[in-house]
């Protein structure tokens, strides 16, 4: 048992489950927190026992499931109030766009929102509803109001969701989740009273008014690095390319579409930055001319004079003022030396690697696999896992190397 589950071991964590699909996730997510030392006790709203029974939860919990606030049995065995005070944290999840409204009206019309209301443990909520549900400015304003205070908003994450929709909105994976009560419940906050700097997305280099150059960048894995900065308690500012994500809580978003513009962004604010994440997928050249007319298609071939665009990170590492900075390497091939070479030459204090020739890894999936090298020669290989758990794993990496320092 690591030395983090043995700290979790009891403390009492209230699993509330809502009426959304992600619920059958719900006997992962248990298991998963029971693996990290929590006690875990679940609340029911009515609509989640259409998506999993209470005798899964039963079964992994190891507990009755609590559903009705008006069961006799239930109320005499340990009653609402007593739940309330048992909770040493609560977590809703999967969190539906009603669950959290009536959270906000500080309604208390079934047991977990009772609870809720009764309670005085710090409420986490992992949100899951369709992308449009999620996008809609009421939920967005409700979930604005829930982070002023003080609740923990967990993703949700992006993808396709099970209406068929693509967007935000999907609950995060169990194991993510219970990765990130666990550290933001009781792990410490390596990275407070720092700034970071993160540069994500892919470069959009127009060519006339309908064409462009850019890359397959999805975006995720700056935002979720930015994500676990914010966790780990700095005060974070991601300048982002053109991505359909939502915008992570807390932290300060620059949008832009160029690499010239990511520059300027970068150039009016890295100062004072303790550290430099680049992670954007910035277009390495950009057409020289830019018509402002639709090109029309004449001869049977045509050139387009492309310029190199600056290297945004080398800039940042080169500054006589420089924050700790890494960068990211994506190799088709020698992984190691050619993200060692690239650690050299822009003078970084880290580089993350990862082979684009991976099935399923990388670009625009959900996962990746990374080998972390450091200036000082040392390498650490961060095996396949989500691009959340990834980020997670790379600011305790900086965290740790800061400290060093
Ligand atoms: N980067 C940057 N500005 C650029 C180009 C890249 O800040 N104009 C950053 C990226 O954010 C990433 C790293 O540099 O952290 C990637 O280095 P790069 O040399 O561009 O890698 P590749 O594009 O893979 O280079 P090559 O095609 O030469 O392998």
């Amino acid at each position: 048992m690591s030395e983090k589950t043995s700290f979790n071991q009891n403390k009492n964590l209230l699993l509330g489950v809502t009426g959304g699909i992600a619920a059958y996730k719900c006997a992962d997510l248990v298991r998963r927190l029971k693996e990290r030392g929590f006690n875990v006790r679940v609340v029911m709203t009515p609509g989640a026992s259409e998506f999993i029974t209470p005798m899964t939860l039963q079964a992994v919990s190891g507990h009755p499931v609590h559903q009705d606030i008006f069961d006799q049995a239930m109320e005499a065995a340990m009653g609402h109030i007593e739940l309330a005070k048992w909770a040493d944290l609560l977590l809703i999840a999967p969190a539906t766009a009603n669950t959290i409204a009536k959270i906000v009206h500080g309604k208390a019309d079934n047991l977990l929102t009772t609870i809720v209301l009764a309670s005085k443990a710090p409420l986490m909520i992992a949100p899951a509803m369709n992308q449009q549900m999620w996008a809609n400015s009421v939920t967005q304003s409700n979930i604005e109001k829930l982070s002023h205070s003080g609740v923990t908003v967990l993703g949700p994450g992006a993808g396709e969701q099970a209406c068929g929709d693509i967007g935000a909105g999907r609950m995060l994976e169990p194991l993510d989740i219970a990765q990130q009560v666990q550290s933001i419940a009781y792990g410490d906050k390596p990275l407070t009273g720092k700034k970071v700097l993160i540069t994500a997305g892919p470069t959009v280099e127009a060519i006339d008014p309908v064409r462009f150059i850019s890359n397959h960048s999805s975006g995720k894995m700056g935002y979720a690095i930015a994500k676990a900065a914010k966790i780990a308690g700095a005060e974070v500012h991601l300048i982002s390319g053109p991505v359909s994500i939502g915008e992570p809580f807390g932290v300060q978003v620059t949008r832009v579409t160029s690499a010239a513009q990511m520059f300027d962004a970068v150039k009016n604010s890295v100062e004072g930055v303790d550290i430099f994440v680049g992670c954007a997928a910035v277009a390495d050249y950009s057409p020289v001319e830019v018509s402002c007319q639709k090109i029309k298609k004449n001869d049977e071939e045509m050139c387009l004079l492309l310029k190199r665009n600056p290297d945004i990170l080398a800039w940042v590492a080169n500054r006589a003022e420089r924050p700790y900075v890494v960068g990211f390497a994506a190799e088709s091939q020698s992984l190691k030396f050619y993200a060692n070479k690239k650690l050299e030459k822009k003078k970084l204090d880290m580089i993350c690697a990862n082979d684009i020739c991976c099935e399923g890894l990388g670009f625009n999936s959900e996962d990746n696999q990374l080998l972390l090298l450091d200036k000082s020669g040392e390498e650490k290989l961060l095996n396949v896992a989500s691009k959340e758990v990834l980020a997670q794993q790379i600011i305790e990496q900086i965290a740790m190397k800061l400290n060093e320092a």
